[in-house]
């Protein structure tokens, strides 16, 4: 099976390490939206959301994943936490056939996370906004294809394992 995947999740949930860990199993590219974004903009994510505000972002967001999608050249693909709640982003994630995967951690390990580096999410600068913003979200991520769920004590390969497993079931 040669569908491409795209994990979605909440900020701090692991999406990137798990995107890296999937690669590492299909011996292929992995792309990080974010990391993507900042290349070619010059710019972090969190640098154009603070100077441009969050709409500028998410058009750029769009265009980059559009491409990602486009250019064909990795098979995994780590979105930013809010790319998926963007209906038209999820209309391309479908049009291109990858499967969607939902990272679900628990919110207090996604905080853990998002505290230590605040400055690179501007979007949760504080645990209360944080909440709001994951409970808000869930409903979305519901509409993913797959939803995996993370705790603290689960590394990286285990759940792309996990992934591997279900996905060929999820693709028969
Ligand atoms: C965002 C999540 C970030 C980044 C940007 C916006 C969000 O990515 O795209 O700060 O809206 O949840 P991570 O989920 O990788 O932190």
């Amino acid at each position: 099976m040669d569908r491409r995947i795209v994990i979605v999740g909440f900020m701090g949930c692991g999406k990137t390490t798990v995107a890296e860990a999937l690669a590492r199993q299909f011996g292929c590219q992995a792309i990080d939206l974010d990391s993507f974004i900042t290349e070619r903009a010059g710019r972090s994510p969190a640098e154009i959301i603070r100077e441009d505000g969050e709409p500028a972002f998410r058009a750029i967001e769009t265009a980059a994943l559009r491409d990602v999608l486009q250019a064909k050249k990795a098979r995994v693909i780590a979105l930013g936490g809010g790319a998926w709640t963007i209906e038209a982003n999820r209309s391309m994630v479908a049009e291109h056939d990858c499967l969607s995967i939902w990272l679900d951690a628990p919110f207090e390990l996604c905080w853990e996370r998002i505290e230590v580096d605040k400055a690179v999410r501007p979007l949760a600068p504080g645990r209360e906004r944080a909440f709001q913003l994951y409970e808000a979200r869930r409903a979305t991520y519901e509409l993913t294809d797959l939803r995996v769920a993370v705790s603290a004590s689960h590394i990286a390969e285990e759940l792309a394992n996990e992934i591997v497993q279900r996905e060929v079931g999820a693709d028969a």
